[in-house]
């Protein structure tokens, strides 16, 4: 059930009021690859129009300033007040990449740490993301090398033996940003915003002045193309620098590489933590790093198979905005309302469609670009009051219990281990399921707080924990029905780790850093459901515990005096030394048989 949405729509859909500013898809690249472009911008004819006003407005507003005598102004002379018509002359678009310069901690590039971890973020989840869309069980190879003479500055290279990509949309896919074919339709995956491996390079390119380099070859009998390209940042546009085939052993799969200011540590927050917890997430993946300080590590593939492909789905009818459904009424191929409504949305069925209609007032059989204003209006409220299927839920594909337990035991020795997977939610329309797991004991630091592992779509977040919903969920639940010590406002503490796992058609991070989940409140109320059966289990756990510590405690007591007793019975009763042990015999029988073997 793959329907793809055209684009326009599925900008209203995906954009979903996020970075406040229309973007306007370029129908002509929708059709090539499924991959399309966002810009910021208008047409051609529109663009040029926008620059003969601006240079219009410029050269009355140099008009004005001569007038008034601004130009002859001394140096000490207080600024001119602007007017409309000198603001007109600076008022000019901006381009995407330029935005993104100036506001590069938005896409995680704040310190030259957190550079390294995302770049390196960003192509390993387009390395996983192309291995799972097209069946490849993922062998990856990251490689981090300083560069010679320079403290701050290290080569990144990401390879994969993933599907490859097309020679004509290399530049595009590395030297543009907004570019990508996972925006525009609702389907779990790593990628969304189509903005990641574009935007490290272009820190690269900002701190180091380097191109990237990117190889890449679509089979055995395809050759591979390699390129480097700079991003124009002015025009968010490639600029190829060097276009060539080349020989490379590998069959298939993709190559990038870069230069960029960063610094490279080990531990929380590191490259390192990020492969470790995305080996636990994805144990169908082979990750090779090869470190700077030459302690390369290797993280095997953990299962044989890769997990169930999720499907790609429609946007249900519940979460959409009244804009987007007119959108959608105005756009689609649907000859009538009703075609329109069980069609273009998942789960409804020309029944519920046809019941909608009627209560919303509406011929069913009218053609929906007709509708107007106040009828769209009143079919959105017949919509919400219309009873319908929740999303479907094989676009979803969780991590499991079993692998979730799996992945813990793999990395924390600890003597209990539990797992929940939730069934599918929704947030906004969009299906949404969490998973938490927990262990507890055995080599875990037992006086510190808890840790927590946040997961989305299978990609660990390492940073920002404070404003993830998975954080707030762990401190909202009280821990301590659970007879897990828990000090106000602070997460349980004890020998515990407490991973959770949000996988949805489409994650709501609080930025495109894509660091924190936000707190919907029905996202909140998932992950505490989940949390608290993790604790309901480790209490159970703990009591049963308590009980055997008890038990063994009176045991040991009782084994202690039994060799008196016989020696007591000896002395009073004058028996041989044969009888005395025989009833020793007997009462550890007993003391076995009542209170469980004795060691
Ligand atoms: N290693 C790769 N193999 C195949 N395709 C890739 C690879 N890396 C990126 N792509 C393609 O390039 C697009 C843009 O990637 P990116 O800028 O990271 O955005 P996003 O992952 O959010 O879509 C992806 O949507 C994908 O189609
Ligand atoms: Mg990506």
């Amino acid at each position: 059930m793959v329907i793809k949405l055209n684009p326009e729509q599925a900008v209203l859909f995906g954009a979903g009021g996020r970075g406040g500013k229309a973007a306007v898809a370029e129908p002509e690249e929708a059709s090539r690859k499924g991959r399309t472009v966002i810009r910021l911008s208008t047409t051609k004819a529109e663009r040029q129009q926008e620059k003969a006003e601006q240079a219009k407005a410029e050269r009355a507003a140099a008009r004005e300033a001569k007038a008034a005598g601004n130009g002859k102004g001394s140096k000490k002379a207080p600024p001119a007040a602007e007017t409309a018509q000198s603001m007109a002359a600076k008022q000019r678009e901006i381009s995407v990449s330029e935005f993104f310069t100036k506001n590069r901690h938005l896409l995680g590039f704040d310190n030259p740490r957190k550079a390294l971890l995302t770049a390196v973020k960003e192509a390993v989840d387009n390395s996983l993301d192309a291995c799972d869309e097209s069946h490849i069980l993922p062998d990856i190879t990251v490689e981090i090398r300083a560069v010679e003479g320079y403290e701050d500055r290290f080569t990144v290279a990401i390879a994969d033996n993933g599907p490859g990509i097309v020679k004509q949309q290399i530049p595009r896919i590395f030297g543009k940003l907004l570019y990508g074919s996972k925006f525009h339709r609702l389907r779990q995956s790593r990628g969304q915003q189509g903005i990641g491996i574009s935007a490290a390079g272009m820190y690269g390119q900002l701190t180091t002045g380097k191109p990237m380099r990117i190889i890449s070859r679509t089979g055995k009998d395809k050759p591979a193309h390699y390129f480097e390209i700079h991003i124009d940042t002015a025009k968010n546009e490639p600029q190829i620098l060097k276009d060539e085939e080349k020989p490379w052993e590998v069959e298939r799969g993709t190559r990038v590489e870069f230069e960029l200011e960063a610094k490279f540590q080990r531990g929380r927050q590191s490259v390192d933590e990020y492969l470790q917890q995305t080996a636990v997430a994805n144990p169908h993946a082979k990750i090779v790093y090869k470190a700077p300080d030459g302690q390369d590590m290797e993280f095997p593939r953990g299962a044989k198979d890769a997990p169930p492909q999720p499907r790609e789905i429609k946007p249900h009818p519940y979460g959409i905005e009244l804009g987007a459904l007119m959108h959608v009424l105005r756009t689609t191929r649907s000859r009538n309302v009703c075609g329109c409504l069980s069609q273009d949305f998942s789960r409804v069925s020309p029944q519920s469609a046809r019941k909608i209609c009627e209560r919303a007032g509406i011929e069913p059989k009218g053609r929906p670009s007709r509708i107007a204003a106040q009828e769209a209006e009143r079919l959105y409220r017949a919509i919400q009051e219309t009873k319908l299927m929740n999303p479907p839920t094989d676009c979803l594909a969780p991590i499991g219990e079993e692998a979730l337990v799996a992945g813990l035991q793999k990395e924390f020795k600890a003597d209990f281990y539990t797992a929940v997977t939730r069934s599918p939610a929704v947030y906004r329309g969009n299906p949404f399921v969490v998973e938490a797991a927990l262990a507890w004991g055995g080599e875990l630091p037992a006086d510190e707080l808890g840790r927590v592992l946040r997961f989305a779509n299978r990609v660990p977040l390492l940073y920002q924990q404070g404003s993830c919903s998975i954080w707030e969920s762990v401190l909202e639940v009280d821990w301590k029905n659970y007879h897990v010590e828990q000090s106000r406002g602070a997460p349980p503490s004890g020998p515990l780790v407490i991973t959770v796992h949000f996988a949805s058609v489409w994650v709501p991070f609080t930025s495109e850093s894509k660091e924190a989940i936000a707190s919907y409140p029905e996202v909140v109320k998932e992950i505490k459901l989940a949390l608290q059966e993790c604790g309901r289990r480790v209490s159970v756990f703990l009591s049963r515990r308590r009980r055997e510590l008890e038990e063994e405690r009176k045991k040991s007591y009782i084994t202690k005096y039994i060799p008196h007793i016989g020696i007591g019975l000896r002395e009073i009763l004058g028996f041989p030394e044969k009888e005395e042990q025989k009833i020793v015999k007997q009462l550890t029988n007993i003391l076995e048989k009542t209170r469980g073997g004795v060691e």
